[in-house]
Parts: C-alpha cells; sequence; structure tokens
C-alpha cells in the first residue's frame, strides 16, 4: 500500500521545443550563454539543502548509462549517495553501492516497494521511462526547466502518452540564466487522488 505522505516527482531539464537530448544523445545546448537581468541566481547552498530532501531517484537506463558516460569523462556523479534505482531489463555496469537494477511491472515497483520506503522520490529521465510514469499515473509532480534555446530535434520529454494529463501549475521561477522552472501537481493519480 503506497504511503500517503510519498512524493513522485518527474524532473527534467528540456529545450524550449521539448526535447531532452539530441538524437544522438547529446546534451551539450544545456550550457547556454543567456542573461535574464531580472532572474533569481542559483544559489549552491539552497540547491544543496535541497537535494538532500529527495530520498531516491530511478531512471531509465539509456539515462544510466549516460551517467556512467558523464562520469567516465570526469564530470562526476549526479546523485550522490542516494538509492539510484535502474530501469533496465540488460545487464548493466554497477559501478557503486548505491544503484540498483529493476525490471518488471513498474506501477507495483513505485507503488509496493518505493512509497512506503521513500518520502520524496523523484525521476529523472529520460523520455521513454517518464512518459511511461505518467502513462501509469504514478506521479504527483512534474518539474520542467526549460533552456533558453531551440535544437529542432532530439529526443522528446515525454514519449508519446496516449491521453490528455491534465495539471495544476504550483510554481514559476525564472533564472539569471534565462532558464524558466515549472513545477506542475499532476491532477489525478492512479488510485484516483485528486489533489
Ligand atoms: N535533459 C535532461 O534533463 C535529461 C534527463 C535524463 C536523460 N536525458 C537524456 O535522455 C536520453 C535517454 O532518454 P530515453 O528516453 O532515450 O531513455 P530512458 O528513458 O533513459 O531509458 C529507456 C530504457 O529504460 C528501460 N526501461 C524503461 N522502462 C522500463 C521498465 N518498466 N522496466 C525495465 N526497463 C525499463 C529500457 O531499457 P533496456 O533496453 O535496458 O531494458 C528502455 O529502453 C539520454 O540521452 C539522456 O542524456 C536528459
Amino acid at each position: 500500500m503506497a504511503k500517503l505522505d510519498s512524493y513522485v516527482t518527474i524532473h527534467m531539464v528540456a529545450s524550449l521545443d521539448g526535447f531532452i537530448a539530441r538524437k544522438d544523445g547529446a546534451v551539450d545546448w544545456l550550457e547556454t550563454s543567456d542573461e535574464f537581468a531580472g532572474g533569481d541566481n542559483m544559489d549552491p547552498e539552497f540547491i544543496e539543502a535541497f537535494l538532500k530532501t529527495i530520498d531516491c531517484y530511478v531512471m531509465g537506463s539509456r539515462t544510466y548509462e549516460t551517467a556512467l558516460r558523464f562520469e567516465a569523462q570526469g564530470l562526476g556523479w549526479s546523485y550522490g549517495d542516494k538509492p539510484t534505482f535502474v530501469l533496465t531489463t540488460r545487464e548493466l555496469p554497477r559501478t557503486r553501492d548505491s544503484v540498483e537494477f529493476h525490471s518488471g511491472d513498474l506501477t507495483h515497483f513505485v507503488n509496493e516497494r518505493l512509497r512506503p520506503m521513500f518520502r520524496s522520490i523523484w525521476f529523472v529521465g529520460g523520455g521513454m521511462v517518464s512518459a511511461e510514469c505518467l502513462r501509469l499515473g504514478l506521479a504527483d509532480e512534474v518539474r520542467y526547466s526549460i533552456m533558453p534555446i531551440l535544437i529542432g530535434d532530439g529526443i522528446p520529454f515525454f514519449e508519446k502518452l496516449d491521453k490528455d494529463i491534465a495539471l495544476h501549475l504550483a510554481e514559476v521561477k525564472a533564472y539569471k540564466t534565462g532558464m524558466v522552472e515549472l513545477r506542475y501537481e499532476v491532477l489525478q493519480t492512479n488510485e484516483g487522488r485528486v489533489l
């Protein structure tokens, strides 16, 4: 049974035209040089404190492979020592104890395994896993950070959904870098809960 105070967030950074990576997986466009005078500063202390509130991460295997490539290039591991669940049907290298692989029924995994154990559960991509999470009605919240760039083509934030998902805009923040952060609450979950 799902823990009532557990919360599933989908978080991703995308181009204005809704892509999370180029077709070949490249995310070089995340570095932009825009300046928005009226925006907030990214306060490293706030970010560090905020990251502490996340209890575990869930990601697709392709996102995991990108994270491993970043790490091999010396760019570090973005998920600290928080439990990180990688969805895959393949045998993949496991480079740290905090990583666990999972395959099978995602609804059962989230509601019976993750929700009873963790309060703040973050799905961090990619497009395939985010869409699956929404299609199954597992997400409570979507955090969409838009970078000031159009890239024309790439991997979409959400792969095709087969129904509308009603959202409530809960928060909007603009930063000096030109990034706009949107936070939406998902109005209907698979438990029929209306937020
Ligand atoms: N801009 C951003 O914020 C951001 C964030 C995250 C990722 N990205 C980028 O997005 C790209 C990856 O996105 P993507 O949509 O191609 O792939 P993805 O969602 O990261 O991974 C998809 C893979 O996950 C596995 N999978 C999905 N659902 C599963 C389930 N229920 N059970 C078991 N395995 C499951 C399957 O892999 P198997 O074949 O292994 O079974 C599937 O091919 C990368 O280029 C990454 O850099 C960008």
